[in-house]
């Protein structure tokens, strides 16, 4: 690995963001707070004035107490500032009322990892998914997906669904490059790849191959779109690797997919994927890996989310280190034929082809 990081701030400062992270759970909880009960939108509504803690109160309905701890927490938290006695909203205290990302991000931490994440600890040692039992008991969050209760599920299908649905246009024109007829989308999940190929080629078909419960989800979508004839959809447990791919494909794709997995289960799935290729396939992964991102905010999001990995979804993945990833295709016995990086908001494709 390259060099990461540096140990260059003063004692003072370092001391200083000890302290932030002593308390970040509880102040996250305050910014949160802020955001649903409709602080925040009143002190952007107010812009112009600001607001005194009153009428802050007033304006939310709430109590006078609560209104004047969470908008002195906000102080601290760089969300608010305060000129003559009024409350104003920062830059940062705006982007937490009004960014897609900054929410699906709020949304996801609070509903599917918070409760959870009080057993990160165990999850390490145990090398199993510990905060995942406040839900039920399952090995994975993939089998739960489909039971988990309603505002978890949607939580997590945004946070999905929101990275990967604006790298999808982008990806799209690459794919259909070689003209591909034949598909096989791997975690298709509910469908949006598969659709989204049809939609752009009208010769293209797919085959969707993921968890009974997302493709039931799949299939209503993709009847919706009327595409039955051109997406099928392979109930199958993946981490089964006696069980090989369909074959064969002009293009196995797995995009934000081997991150659900080990580096063990990564190479038989890379490996079953190679083998379901078509003379000339290739096969293409679009995955968020943390070095190759051009801001730290995105580095830092990954390296939390490698942690809902192990907590949360199965207790063995992670984001991947590129470097990780490469190894693994070569021992799969592919070479990466092309790189192409800055992909949406973080991700990179891998095309891979078989070593002759
Ligand atoms: C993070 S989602 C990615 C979805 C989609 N490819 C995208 O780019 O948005 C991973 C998908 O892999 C599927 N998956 C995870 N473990 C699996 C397993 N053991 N067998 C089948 N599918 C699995 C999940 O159900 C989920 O749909």
């Amino acid at each position: 690995m390259n060099d990461y990081g540096s140990d260059n701030k003063s004692a003072q400062q370092a001391r200083s963001d000890a302290q932030k992270i002593a308390f970040a759970p509880m102040m996250f909880q305050a910014a949160r707070v802020m955001r649903n009960q409709g602080i925040l939108n009143a002190l952007e509504v107010n812009r112009a004035k600001g607001m005194t803690i009153e009428e802050t109160a007033k304006y939310c309905s709430l109590p006078y107490h609560g209104t004047k701890v969470l908008l002195e927490a906000g102080i601290s938290l760089e969300i608010v500032y305060v000129k003559n006695n009024k409350f104003f909203l920062t830059k940062t205290g705006w982007f937490l009322l009004k960014d897609d990302l900054t929410n699906v991000n709020i949304d996801f931490t609070h509903d599917v990892n918070y409760l959870g994440f009080f057993d990160l600890e165990k999850s390490i040692t145990n090398e199993k998914p510990e905060g995942l039992k406040v839900f039920g008991q399952w090995e994975t969050i993939y089998e739960a997906l489909s039971e988990l209760p309603e505002n978890v599920q949607s939580s997590w299908f945004k946070f999905d669904h929101y990275y990967s649905d604006i790298a999808f246009p982008e990806v799209l024109p690459v794919v259909f490059e070689q003209n591909p007829k034949k598909i096989l989308d791997v975690g298709g999940n509910t469908g949006k790849f598969a659709i989204n190929c049809c939609k752009y080629n009208n010769d293209a078909h797919v085959t969707i191959l993921d968890l009974p419960g997302q493709l039931k989800k799949a299939d209503k979508n993709i009847k919706e779109y009327g595409y039955e004839s051109r997406i099928e959809g392979c109930p199958v447990n993946l981490l089964d690797s006696s069980k090989p791919f369909p074959g064969r494909y002009d293009i196995v794709w797995m995009s934000q997919f081997l991150d659900c997995f080990s580096q063990k289960d990564i190479l038989h799935l890379l490996t079953r994927g190679r083998n379901a290729l078509n003379n000339n396939g290739s096969l293409y992964i679009l995955e968020t890996f943390w070095d190759k991102q051009k801001h730290p905010a995105a580095m830092y999001s990954l390296h939390a989310i490698s942690l809902y990995f192990v907590c949360l979804a199965n207790g063995c993945s992670q984001m991947y280190h590129s470097g990780d990833m490469l190894k693994l295709v070569e021992k799969a016995g592919m070479y990466v034929d092309k790189i192409i990086y800055n992909i949406g908001i973080s991700h990179t494709l891998f095309i891979c082809k078989p070593k002759k």
